[in-house]
């Protein structure tokens, strides 16, 4: 599976998050030197940043199995005792989503992750009684788009929290360089450059457009991936040169032309776009407000005098678009 193959196995190979690698870095050494588990994980951040590849690559680090699941599949708190149950000592647990694990199932997980056990009630009623089975010594490593829907027992229960960042465009350009030489791909540098800055802060972003690039090079040029070939792939994506996407574009215009530039609710703007809140909230803002395009209030979103320019528009009372 090439998906698997992109995805670096050592912290050495693995590009950008500097201060979390160097962090991780201290924490497993130390917590090898003693031979005991890493202390509980919680990695959170915008979608495609890495979340479950530096998962992978602790497990690595540490010489332990990685048990891979989510939130949402794990349904009933006999599935999560099914999970850990099966571990052996030092393993890793890794739950994707896992701020939507059910509140039943959560509870399970409290004393799990604080005293290593599992406390499981047998029969109903008076009869009723909970008896306490022992798990091996485990790592939980939980990731989320948002630390801050996490209830706080949950939150307060991981030793170590780190926030991956955005990506800047040079990162973007090692890891586009470094997938295409893993695909077989030739590829120049301007090349790589144009990809990365294209990519949205995003490694899953830059990797996808990677091979829809290859596939316009193979196609219409001789295979190789040239500055040229990668804007015209790009353009024909409807992918704009910071990395703007239809939806992207959609939003700005919608706060601009039809609330006047903002402040409007996130609700509000979700349903004039026809997408969901939690998705323009995840996937779309946090590159727009890196990009300094929107700005949250309390009161809504508002599109900043560089998204006019951006797009092109003129700002009320202004003369000619500003750029
Ligand atoms: N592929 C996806 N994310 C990566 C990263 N941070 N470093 C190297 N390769 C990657």
């Amino acid at each position: 599976e090439i998906e698997l193959s992109l995805r670096p196995r050592t912290l050495g190979e693995y590009i950008g998050q500097e201060k979390v690698k160097e962090n991780m870095r201290v924490f497993i050494q130390a917590a090898k030197g003693r031979g005991e588990p890493l202390d509980h994980v919680l990695l959170y951040g915008p979608p495609g940043l890495g979340k479950t590849t530096l998962s992978g690559i602790i497990a690595n680090e540490m010489n332990v199995n990685i048990r891979v699941t989510s939130g949402p599949a794990i349904e009933k708190p006999g599935d999560l005792a099914a999970l850990l149950t099966n571990l052996a000592p030092n393993d890793i647990l890794f739950i994707d989503e896992i701020h939507r694990l059910s509140r039943a199932v959560e509870e399970v997980l409290y004393p799990a992750m604080e005293d290593y056990a599992l406390d499981i009630i047998i029969g109903k009623g008076p009869s009723a009684r909970s008896i306490r089975i022992d798990l091996p010594h485990f790592t939980l490593i939980g990731a989320t788009t948002r630390a801050g829907q996490l209830t706080s027992p949950l939150r307060d229960r991981f030793g170590v929290i780190q926030r991956l960042e955005l990506y800047t465009a040079d990162e973007l350009c090692t890891i586009v360089r470094r997938s295409a030489g893993i695909l077989g791909v030739e590829c120049d540098p301007e090349g790589a450059f144009e990809l990365a800055r294209r990519s949205r802060g995003t490694p899953r972003v830059a990797n996808r457009l990677l091979k829809r690039v290859r596939d316009f090079a193979q196609v219409m040029g001789d295979g190789r991936i040239t500055k040229e070939i990668a804007a015209i792939a790009l353009d024909r994506l409807e992918i704009d040169h910071l990395g703007l996407e239809t939806t992207d574009r959609r939003m700005l215009e919608t706060i601009i032309r039809n609330y006047a530039g903002g402040p409007v609710g996130l609700d509000t703007l979700a349903a004039a776009v026809g997408e969901e809140a939690i998705t323009l909230e995840d996937v779309y803002e946090p590159y727009l407000m890196q990009l300094g395009f929107l700005a949250r209030t309390p009161r809504g979103r508002c599109a900043t005098a560089l998204a006019y320019g951006h797009l092109g528009l003129k700002m009320p009372g202004e003369d000619a678009p500003g750029q």
